[in-house]
């Protein structure tokens, strides 16, 4: 597996389908698995919810995790949905929120030698506004902040676009372009709320397939379609075949909204699976907008997607 380096601007990765690769003895269709393991709904028997996102992603060569939810309830779900978390190789942080990075200390548990992907703003101290006025820490929990300054070797710190495994790659800092985009909350950077948080630690994870690519969004502090355009300068324009995760319109005002659809429609997203912290108000316009094209993204969900031959 190429890893590109980091902490210093890289080349865009090079996304080539395995179907344009010579074929080899023994080819067979190579196909990445996608499965909710921590959302705030659920859809299936037994499993649980809570405010958070983790996602499995299995390929034929790598296993990795997407975001850890807010508990250790990655490790009571993920058995129950076939997935064997002593097999993840790698561990990504979409940013540094309770309700991604919370079950980070009980996924390292049973992946004692996964690597950890994440960018190094993940670290520091935030916290959320509240409607009294106050403010409450959202950062990373203490058990998973150990584990990251305790990780040495096994840490990527990823500034810039990283291949975490078989071709699935963070995005690194998303530039923040557009105009009708913000991180989606009050958030600040101190326990007054005086200093705002840029949270430019926001990133997404995003892989090539045969129909285009797949981006899995955490919170999407960036901007959904910041996210979008970054994720199309970084594959050469390849086309959006999915948008699936956390698209943070909660508290929206009606012109982003309304922008977000526009860009999802130029785009042609085919397929939509708004989650997590959406929001109900958006998550119904973009089921209005898109009714053929949007799906569940709860826990238990699951998602094939085709990369040609291996
Ligand atoms: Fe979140
Ligand atoms: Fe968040």
């Amino acid at each position: 597996m190429k890893m590109l380096a980091n902490e210093a601007p890289t080349a865009p990765p090079s996304l080539t389908t395995p179907a344009a690769s010579p074929a080899t003895p023994g080819a067979r269709n190579a196909s990445i698995w996608v499965t909710v393991l921590v959302e705030n709904s659920v859809h299936g028997r037994q499993l649980q919810g809570e405010h958070g996102l983790a996602f499995h992603l299995r390929t034929d060569r790598g296993q990795m995790v997407f975001d850890t939810g807010q508990s250790e309830l990655v490790a009571r779900n993920a058995p129950l949905l076939g997935v064997d978390l002593d097999a993840v190789q790698a561990i990504a942080l979409s940013h540094g929120h309770y309700d991604h990075t919370g079950g980070l200390a009980t996924l390292r548990n049973l992946a004692p030698r996964a690597r950890l992907f994440l960018h190094p703003d993940a670290l520091i101290n935030r916290f959320s506004g509240q409607p009294d006025g106050s403010t409450r820490e959202v950062g990373l929990p203490d058990a998973a902040r150990a584990v990251v300054c305790e990780g040495g070797e096994a840490v990527v710190w990823t500034r810039a676009a990283t291949e975490v495994i078989d071709g699935v790659f963070l995005t690194g800092e998303i530039p923040r372009e557009t105009a009708f985009e913000d991180t989606g909350g009050r958030f600040y950077l101190d326990e007054a709320g005086t200093q705002p948080d840029p949270l430019l630690d926001d990133q997404a994870l995003f892989f090539d397939t045969t129909e285009g690519v797949v981006v899995l969004l955490g919170c999407a502090h960036a901007g959904v379609v910041n996210t979008l355009r970054h994720i199309g300068r970084l594959t050469q324009g390849r086309p959006v075949r999915a948008v699936l995760g956390g698209f943070h319109l909660l508290s929206a005002s009606e012109a982003r909204l309304q922008a977000t659809l526009e860009a999802l429609a130029a785009l042609d997203v085919r397929m939509i699976g708004a989650a997590h912290c959406t929001g109900p108000a958006a998550t119904a316009r973009l089921w209005a907008a898109f009714p053929d094209r949007c799906c569940t993204c709860a826990v238990g969900s699951a998602f094939r997607f085709q990369r040609g031959l291996s």
